[in-house]
């Protein structure tokens, strides 16, 4: 049998010294081979009919830390007990326990075991005891030793009164089951035939070294042939989470086009958040519905005077820009209030208030948060993609082509902008991706120059290019997602399953 490799020939060798049926551990010792080696080398045996893999599987119990502890010092009731005999038979719970040297978190589990089993009962602050001396170990206390001295246990071979008890303990939460499987391999009358033959055994070459090569013997040494179709063990490395990696994307895609990265706290004021975007203080997103305010601290502190003073003129009568405004009272206590940011344009406006010089092209890709139910679409705690482009002669044209350039570097082919409205862009609108897996167009962000109303108050004189999108929308386009919370599950199956590379 020249077809075969080294470790399906050592595999049959070590088979037959085994008497022509062995455990794969067995086979593994008697052949020096790793244990993958054989499961392997059985594949390929089997396939050629030359073994035969018997598998068993069977159900274990193994203890977990707490029955492990409790295999070692007792049941909490037990050790209860056997410190009430030390008292004299009673005592208060809280001496008992201090003298069982059982934790606060025990102490009620110990009582209700110790009445359960009828070993005692609890009178006020009292805990007696209604036996005289220690009463012998109980089924469940038999079971958890012995799977404690050899390790884990067979449950399908235990009587009847024996998983009663392990049902006991697994509502304890102190064992837990394990499926095992055993594996055999037997020689077939084919495998017998070829194993009498004669085996050689030579050894194999599975990798050239320099010296092999120098020394020449690589053209006399047998080489091993690589399966390149062998099932190989599924491995699981570390790797960066699918979302963090659409941020990072992100944040290079901006890096790419000449944008330099910012970011704010995830507290501001209101003033940042809602004033300074000229967004009245009656609007809709700034009440509980949508906004987290902080219940303590509840307010901030504002900006300079001369710049609140020119907000509060602007949402009351224009002030210097022309603006109908909004014709209000304007309340610096409304605006000191604290709120986690609901978008990430907070933070672009407090940096055009500390610098005006264009050109400015600045983007942050970071979290916000919303008072919103979570759904399939909506989440509370997200994160957004911002931008800002500042210069003298920059228009709407150009936010559309910077936004056209950043979608497609993300992958997104088919982009239009739609008219929308925003309290601090004019004109405003909004960009949408036609999504084909949904068969529907997807909001990606809003977008539109700040208006007077927003620039004057921070002394800005330039036209202002902003937008401001959900992160993780996109991330659903870019992974084939349609529930949004997948994003933040704990869900292992999910997160192996996603590719690093797309
Ligand atoms: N801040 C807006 C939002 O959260 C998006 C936006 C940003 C709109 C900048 C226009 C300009 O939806």
């Amino acid at each position: 049998m020249t077809g075969l490799r080294l470790h399906e020939r050592k595999t049959l060798a070590a088979l037959e010294k085994l008497g022509g049926k062995a455990s794969v551990e067995d086979i593994a010792e008697k052949s020096g081979l790793a244990h993958a080696a054989v499961m392997r080398a059985a594949l390929t045996l089997s396939a050629e009919n030359l073994v035969k893999i018997h598998e068993q599987k069977w159900n274990a119990a193994v203890l977990n830390e707490e029955g492990e502890n409790y295999a070692q010092y007792g049941l909490p009731e037990r050790r209860l007990l056997r410190a009430l005999l030390r008292l004299g038979g009673e005592a208060n719970v809280d001496e008992a326990a201090r003298e069982a040297g059982l934790n606060a978190g025990l102490v009620p589990i110990a009582l209700g075991w110790l009445k359960r089993k009828n070993w005692g009962v609890i009178k006020g602050e009292k805990c007696l005891l209604t036996v005289k001396s220690e009463p012998p170990q109980g089924v469940d206390e038999r079971l958890l030793a012995a799977i404690f001295e050899k390790r884990s246990i067979t449950v399908d071979d235990l009587s009847q009164e024996f998983k009663e008890a392990l049902n006991v303990l697994k509502k304890r939460k102190l064992v837990e089951l394990e499926e095992k499987a055993r594996r055999e391999l037997e020689l077939t009358a084919k495998g017998w035939e070829t194993v009498r033959k004669g085996l050689e055994i030579v050894e194999e070459v599975t990798q050239i070294t320099p010296e092999l090569i120098i020394s020449g013997r690589w053209r006399s040494v047998k080489l091993t042939r690589f399966d390149v179709e062998a099932p190989g063990p599924a491995v699981y490395p570390g790797k960066m989470h699918p979302l963090q990696q659409i941020i990072q994307r992100a944040r290079e895609i901006f890096l790419e086009m000449g944008f330099t990265e910012i970011r704010g706290p995830l507290v501001e004021t209101a003033f940042w958040n809602f004033d300074a975007l000229f967004q009245p203080q009656d609007h809709p997103a700034r009440e509980m519905m949508d906004t987290f305010y902080l219940a303590s601290p509840q307010t901030g502190r504002l900006p300079s005077k001369r710049l609140v003073d020119a907000v509060a003129k602007t949402h009351e009568d224009g002030w210097i820009t022309g603006s109908k405004s909004w014709r209000y009272k304007w309340s610096s206590e409304e605006a000191k209030k604290l709120v986690l940011r609901t978008h990430t344009t907070a933070e672009t406006v407090k940096y055009l208030a500390t610098h005006k010089k264009p050109p400015i092209k600045v983007f942050s890709v970071d979290r916000v948060y919303r008072n919103e139910q979570v759904t399939y679409k909506h989440l509370a705690e997200f994160h957004q993609i911002e931008g800002i482009v500042v210069d003298k002669k920059v228009t709407l044209r150009d936010l559309m082509g910077t936004l056209k350039t950043f979608y497609t570097k993300f992958g997104i082919e088919k982009i239009e902008f739609w008219p929308s409205y925003f309290p601090y862009t004019e004109p405003s609108a909004q960009a949408v991706a036609y999504h084909p897996k949904l068969k529907r167009w997807i909001e990606l962000c809003g977008m539109g120059m700040f208006r007077p109303e927003v620039l004057a108050p921070i002394g800005i004189k330039c036209p202002v290019l902003a937008w401001g999108g959900g992160l993780e929308r996109l991330a659903m386009i870019e992974l084939g997602l349609d529930d949004i919370r997948m994003l933040y599950a704990n869900n292992v199956g999910w997160l192996r399953r996603t590719p690093l590379c797309r």
